[in-house]
């Protein structure tokens, strides 16, 4: 019999030492506050699931179109784009798959990223076994563009604006940036609409800039898996060679259709948000915890102790209490600049008021 030792030395070298990306908990029991994920804590738009209803049944037998057409039209439409600017993913973690497989190997040195960033970009250079190339923030989270123009990758996933943190770059930023790298410039723009600027018109300007976008967030899509790169049609057309032929399905095609075209929806949602985000925020700083001005829909917030302690010692303690009270938050225990913070999607109203009530019953608050 084969034994499992056997089995590894039949993988790929750089696949044996892979660690696979860890995703948030998603608890499977009802009764949690659940603000670790990023989610949107209200429904789609209604539209997605008439026309999901429309789609279920007999069309199912076929498969989807392959190349997302309508999808890329619709989402074309809506940036002033043309369709062969745009190529559809199964969540914009398949988009940022392809950006890697595409362009990890090419001329350059890897794949550069700042840190702390989205923590799948290390996990994806990683199933291409490509180098990567870290550039660290400060702790003013100002964006490193010479660094990172230095790089000399051949790829540069940038989260904008950043995750964990929140913080947002200016445009005009990104432009210098845009102008100084000779690499693929990849912007994560999962949370631009929760944002005061975005990069999508440094696409048409910069044939080397590349915009993702998601559903997963500002739509409240995340279980429907559809994201999008806007890009030169030459890079589109190297992206599209990589993918997988049928990569969004039917259910996902119809849904994101309804989705983008229902735009008056999504800015009622992201208002709602924008006005919860606005009043915790100033809650956390009311209690004299250090919080980066966000301009997503989640916090990145420093735990103070009533006696003024700050650290990972601490921002744990309240993960774990928060925990008991069945809130849960995201803690990031791995990087200098993040251990001392928790990371909090903004809920409904009552979800950040059930949060409060938690951060109330903690022991070392003040
Ligand atoms: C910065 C960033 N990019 C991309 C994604 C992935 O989004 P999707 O659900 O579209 O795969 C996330 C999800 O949390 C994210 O935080």
């Amino acid at each position: 019999m084969t034994q499992p030792s056997e089995i590894n030395l039949l993988a790929a070298p750089h696949v044996r030492s892979l660690h696979a990306y860890t995703p948030g908990l998603q608890p499977k029991e009802s009764g949690w506050v659940k603000l670790n994920t990023n989610e949107n804590p209200y429904p789609p738009s209604p539209r997605v699931a008439e026309a999901i209803t429309r789609e279920l049944g007999g069309a199912l037998r076929l498969y989807p179109d392959p190349l997302s057409s309508a999808v890329r039209r619709a989402f074309a439409q809506l940036h002033g784009l043309a369709e062969n600017q745009v190529i559809v993913g199964n969540g914009s973690d398949d988009v940022l798959n392809l950006l890697v497989r595409a362009f990890a190997g090419g001329a350059g040195r890897g794949v550069a990223y700042a840190m702390p960033s989205y923590s799948l970009y290390p996990v994806l250079v990683a199933i291409e076994n490509g180098a990567t190339v870290e550039v660290p923030f400060t702790r003013e989270m100002t964006l490193p563009v010479e660094a990172l123009a230095r790089s000399e990758a051949s790829l540069l996933l940038l989260t904008s604006p950043n995750a964990p943190t929140g913080v947002g770059f200016r445009t005009a930023e990104l432009e210098k940036l845009a102008q100084a790298f000779r690499g693929i410039l990849v912007i994560d723009e999962a949370y631009a609409d929760f944002a005061e600027e975005n990069a999508m018109a440094l696409v048409s300007r910069y044939p080397r800039v590349v915009v993702t976008r998601t559903l997963s967030k500002s739509h409240g899509l995340a279980g429907l898996r559809v994201g999008f790169a806007a890009g030169r049609p030459e890079v589109i057309d190297l992206l599209d060679r990589v993918r997988d032929s049928y990569n969004v399905n039917r259910l996902s095609q119809a849904g994101a259709i309804a989705a983008l075209g229902d735009t008056g929806y999504l800015a009622d949602v992201v208002a709602r948000i924008k006005r919860t985000r606005a009043a915790a925020e100033a809650g956390f700083r009311a209690r004299g915890w250090f919080t980066y001005p966000s301009q997503t829909n989640f916090l990145f917030t420093e735990p103070r102790t009533a006696d003024g302690r700050t650290g990972p010692d601490v921002a744990k303690a309240c993960y774990e209490h928060l925990l008991a009270q069945k809130v849960l938050v995201r803690y990031f225990g791995s990087h200098a600049l993040t251990r001392n913070f928790l990371r909090i999607t903004v809920g409904t109203n009552a979800e950040m008021e059930a949060l409060s009530r938690a951060i109330e019953s903690w022991p070392l608050t003040a």
